[in-house]
């Protein structure tokens, strides 16, 4: 964060510590707003293709979900998957309060062992990999666009990293929001309620909270646009007037009137951009599905 707010020219924060509990609920009601159409075309991939997906993960002993949130995801697939010798849902998330809700939301499934897992994508997969039943395999679900979170060279190389912590015949289902045109993906970043203003706005709080810092929020405005070169929507909180706020007596952040700080990066995809990324980080993408609603696509990835 030190690092971030004391660049010289753009000032850039990670998106990741959007996800405090507040963060993560305020997240969950962006995913309801009517504009950002990108969870219901996972939800609605998800319950068309559960069948067809049950089917090419045979021998599942674990399923882990990278930023499972409360696992409504999850919920739709599950059912699905045989699990004769018992089955383990391993939800990893930064937000105790989601994994808390997504055990309870997840209990009437049968025959289901779940296993919370309170860490980072890759820390808790580590932890997930771990419970893999010999001569069985695992599904890593990575859904939500949340790659899309990602500088392009930072996504392939968490792509590669995931499938080092798997083997041959393991299965990642990714999911990627897809370009598509500009008032529809600037609407879903700029709500009309501020649901997205408000999650934008809760980083600083989050840092006035936890590191005793003194953001003024009023004197700040969020900022979402599209970025058509890179091919990424950009959220960023713009200064409204010249100030300075100190964060625990121990660093003194100044921005002046218009300047910005860069707080997200949300890349869109073409399916064949999927497919190249994919296949540097040594998987087979074997099928895609796409949402025809709110253009979005599921690759589903076979470790090589
Ligand atoms: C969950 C990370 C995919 O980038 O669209 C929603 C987060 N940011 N509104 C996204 C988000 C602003 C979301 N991801």
């Amino acid at each position: 964060m030190r690092a971030g707010l004391t660049k010289t020219g753009q000032k850039e924060l990670y998106s990741k510590y959007f996800y405090d509990d507040l963060g993560t609920a305020l997240f969950e009601a962006i995913t309801l707003l009517p504009e950002y159409g990108l969870t219901r075309a996972d939800l609605r991939l998800l319950s068309k293709h559960a069948g067809e997906l049950a089917e090419r993960v045979r021998h599942l002993s674990v399923v882990a979900e990278l930023g499972s949130g409360s696992g409504e995801k999850a919920y739709r697939i599950l059912p699905h998957f045989a699990r004769g010798a018992g089955l383990t849902y391993c939800p990893i998330d930064l937000s105790g309060a989601a994994l808390i809700r997504c055990q309870r939301d997840l209990d009437d499934i049968p025959d289901l062992t779940i296993v919370p897992i309170q860490d980072s994508y890759i820390d808790g997969l580590a932890s997930a990999t771990k419970l893999r039943r010999a001569g069985t395999s695992i599904l890593v679900l990575f859904l939500g666009s949340s790659i899309g979170n990602f500088e392009p060279p930072v996504a392939e190389g968490f792509l590669e990293t995931v499938r080092h912590n798997l083997r041959p015949g393991d299965v990642l289902l990714l999911s990627t929001d897809l370009v598509k045109d500009l008032d529809r993906m600037l609407a879903a970043y700029n709500d009309a309620l501020g649901v997205t203003a408000a999650f934008n706005l809760n980083l600083l709080r989050r840092i006035n909270r936890e590191l005793g810092a003194a953001f003024d929020l009023g004197r700040f405005r969020h900022e979402a646009r599209y970025n058509e070169i890179a091919q990424r929507i950009e959220m960023h909180l713009r200064s409204t007037a010249d100030q300075a706020a100190s964060i625990n007596s121990q660093l003194r952040v100044e921005l002046q009137s218009g300047e910005t700080i860069w707080t997200e990066s949300s890349y869109k995809f073409r399916t064949d951009q999927v497919r190249v990324m994919s296949d540097r980080a040594g998987f087979d993408c074997e099928v895609q599905w796409v949402d025809r609603e709110w253009p979005f696509a599921q690759s589903v990835l076979r470790a090589r």
